[in-house]
């Protein structure tokens, strides 16, 4: 029998994030040029220390910048964020454009941009491992917010939808 592990994923509901991070870059405003990507890979993976996980694809733009800084954030995305989380899963070019814009701001320990959303945290790097095609990447939690009165977005069946409410 095949293996479709594509199929079988779509009926696994998860939530719905935007991993930032920034590297130096003399000529962008700041000496900073930020990025952030769309994820659904964000797993906690200890509480004592506090550690989460991300799978991020091999070759990925983003993943370079991520492990040359050694440092990100996680905004977890709002049911209204639909349209954020799909801009911030296209090029780099586009999602550059897209971070002009959106509103954010730079976490008080890390400097990567924090969007609006139910929930946030800062990490810095613990550890990597391959995995197939993808990199499990290992951060140490080092701050986290909450603004719980939104309602988060969810990944499932393959599209981007408001959670039930609670
Ligand atoms: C809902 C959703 C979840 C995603 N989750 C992941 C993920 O966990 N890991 C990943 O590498 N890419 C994920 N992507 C794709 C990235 O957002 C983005 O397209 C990719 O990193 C761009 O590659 P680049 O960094 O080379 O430009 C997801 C996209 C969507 C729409």
């Amino acid at each position: 029998m095949e293996l479709d592990l594509r199929t079988v994923m779509r009926h696994f509901a998860t939530g719905v994030g935007v991993v930032s991070t920034w590297t130096e870059e003399p000529s962008a405003p700041g000496g900073r040029r930020h990025d952030a990507i769309t994820v659904n890979s964000l797993i906690p993976v200890s509480y004592g220390p506090p550690l989460v996980a991300l799978s991020l694809r091999h070759g990925s733009v983003f993943l370079a910048d991520l492990l040359t800084s050694g440092f990100w954030g996680v905004s977890i995305l709002a049911a209204d964020a639909a349209d954020t989380a799909r801009t911030l899963a296209r090029p780099w070019e586009v999602r550059a454009g897209a971070l002009r814009t959106l509103a954010a701001s730079p976490g008080p320990h890390t400097g990567a941009l924090l969007l609006d959303g139910p929930g946030w945290m800062e990490c810095t790097l613990a550890d990597t491992f391959t995995a197939g095609d993808h990199l499990m990447v290992i951060g140490s939690v080092v701050a986290t917010g909450v603004r719980e009165a939104q309602n988060p977005l969810v990944f499932l069946h393959g599209s981007l939808a408001p959670a039930p409410a609670a």
